[in-house]
């Protein structure tokens, strides 16, 4: 019953074996990141950037600032999705609306890396290489995946406009909230205070669960396999990783309200 929905929902797996170890690797490193982070091993940026390495100063570590980590996280994914329209010109409605989309999503995340972040800290270079490595090539399946399906019938169940639906609140909302965190510095100010405002007031990590919901969308967009594999494996991740967020927030502010959850509003 549930695989009969799924399979209405969905084009008909690829015939590519790359799209489809792809999918598989996807998940699972992501979700295994996510599980990393509620375990206390982190990806070694923002607030947890140096948190791994207090005890091992003697093994050398390549690291750089956040502004220049990130710009180098985002902008591979960013030129990709854009050289696409001209390597996979005239695909159809589906495929140019996902491009537009994945190509707004990282031209929005450069475009905060330059000048709407205010950040303090640093990223290392083994965190960074995973996190590009993670998004390029997420940015080149997904469209690779989107192209495999041309010659295949649409699914039953058309999810495009709901996809967008979702994708426009998700971007939306995650830069708001991107915003109500740079307004919490002022220039050169590099301490951490408890965010208000949006929907800090019940999650810790608003952003992430926008960040969620646009995923959801690019996936309803796309109906494909990778789009649903990568979105799922994002889910784990961002939920470990803010699970870690709220923990830290305990651990540095003894007013932080303890009703604030993590990610999912009352539930997580
Ligand atoms: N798709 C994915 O797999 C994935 C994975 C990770 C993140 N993301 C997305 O990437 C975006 C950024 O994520 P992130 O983990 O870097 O977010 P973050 O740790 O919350 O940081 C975002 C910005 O806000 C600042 N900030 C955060 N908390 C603050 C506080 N309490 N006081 C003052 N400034 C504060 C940070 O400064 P510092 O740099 O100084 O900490 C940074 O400049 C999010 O929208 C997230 O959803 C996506």
């Amino acid at each position: 019953m549930a695989m009969s929905l799924f399979l209405n929902l969905m084009f008909p797996p690829p015939p590519s074996i790359f799209v489809i170890a792809m999918s598989v690797i996807s998940f699972v490193a992501l979700a295994n990141y996510g599980l990393s982070e509620v375990r206390g091993k982190h990806l070694n940026y923002s607030k947890f950037w140096n948190v791994n390495n207090s005890n091992n100063n003697s093994k050398k570590h390549i690291k750089f600032s956040s502004k220049v980590g990130m710009l180098l996280l985002y902008s591979p994914a960013f030129l990709a999705a854009t050289a696409s329209f001209w390597i996979f010109p005239n695909e159809g409605f589906r495929t140019t609306i996902l491009r537009c989309a994945l190509t707004l999503h990282y031209f929005k995340r450069v475009f905060e890396s330059l000048f709407v972040h205010k950040y303090s800290a640093s990223m290392l270079l083994e965190s960074a290489i995973p996190i590009t490595l993670s998004y390029l090539m997420s940015t080149i399946t997904m469209i690779y995946g989107q192209h495999l399906t041309l010659d295949l019938p649409e699914p039953p169940i058309n999810l495009l406009y709901p996809g967008l639906v979702l994708f426009l609140i998700g971007i939306i909302g995650n830069f708001y909230h991107h915003y109500l965190l740079s307004k919490l510095r002022g220039k050169g100010e590099k301490e951490y205070k408890i965010p208000k405002g949006g929907l800090f007031g019940i999650v810790i990590c608003p952003h992430y669960l926008f960040e969620i919901i646009e995923f959801y969308g690019l996936s309803f967009i796309s109906q494909t396999l990778y789009g649903f594999s990568f979105t799922i494996g994002t889910t784990f991740y961002l939920l470990g990783r803010s699970y870690a967020t709220r923990n830290w927030y305990i651990s540095k502010f003894d007013d932080f309200p303890k009703n604030v959850k993590a990610v999912i509003p009352f539930f997580f």
